[in-house]
């Protein structure tokens, strides 16, 4: 049987700027179920970071109903959505988000500081995650020490410290030149050959072509919601 993970219903993204208001997201209907590998894709400003930031409870919606691995989190205040977020989420950025000062096993680490283990332990796990995208020579480096594709290792690392249920990338190769670009896709494939739902933006159809499903979006409402029937692998 497919467990489904989220089940989103009528949501809804009003951001208002002055009196102006915008539709970011407008009346969106997405289910999807464990270990899926999906690319959500569309034109700038049709909506995909709003909604990746409510799949990951970064933001809530406006209106509409979000149930997150059977718990209803669309009514969450911020802190209860951190907890949610903690435990069910990892998050990659295009723009990597990595503490500047910190090392690479301080940055992989930190997500672990609400796991109520020793610190030993917390780094022991860091160290695991960081041999796991081949960083394994790299750990006491800063972000500023480390190319671009090291970086985005860093956050891949960092994402999967936790054990989360799903994987969120929003244009995760966006600062990537193509041949890293590769390397941090094969990472993703590994990542969803392990059983974990992913879910990335993306621009580019070659890196959608990785997905299973592509779901487009365009002016905050789905446009198609299809199988890719020419998977890469
Ligand atoms: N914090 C905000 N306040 C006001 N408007 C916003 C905010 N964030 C996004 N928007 C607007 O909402 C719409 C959707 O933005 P969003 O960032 O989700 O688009 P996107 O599909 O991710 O685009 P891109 O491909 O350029 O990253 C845009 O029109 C944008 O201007
Ligand atoms: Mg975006």
């Amino acid at each position: 049987m497919n467990q489904e993970v989220i089940r989103i219903k009528g949501i809804k993204k009003i951001y208002k700027v002055g009196n102006q208001e915008v539709r970011a997201l407008n009346g969106v209907d997405i289910q999807i179920n464990k270990n899926e590998y999906v690319a959500i894709m569309g034109p700038s400003g049709s909506g995909k970071s709003t909604m990746m930031n409510i799949l990951g409870c970064l933001d809530s919606p406006s209106e509409g109903e979000y149930i997150l691995n059977g718990t209803d989190v669309s009514k969450m205040d911020d802190n209860e959505l951190a907890v949610i977020r903690n435990k069910e989420i990892g998050f990659i950025f295009q723009s990597f988000n990595l503490l500047p000062r910190y090392t690479a096993l301080d940055n992989v680490a930190l997500p672990l500081i609400y796991s109520g283990e020793s610190r030993e332990k917390r780094e022991d796990r860091a160290r695991v995650a960081l041999e796991n995208v081949d960083l394994k020579d790299r750990m006491h480096h800063k972000p500023n020490e480390l190319s671009g594709g090291q970086r985005q290792r860093v956050a891949v690392a960092r994402a999967l410290v936790n054990n989360p249920s799903i994987i969120l990338a929003d244009e995760p190769t966006g600062n990537l030149d193509t041949k890293t670009s590769i390397d941090i896709m094969k990472l993703f494939e590994e990542i969803h050959e392990q059983g974990n739902t992913v879910i990335l933006v993306t621009h580019e159809e070659d890196i959608a072509k990785h997905a299973k499903r592509i779901i487009r979006l365009r002016d905050g409402i789905i446009e198609s919601d299809h199988t890719n029937e020419h998977q890469i692998i």
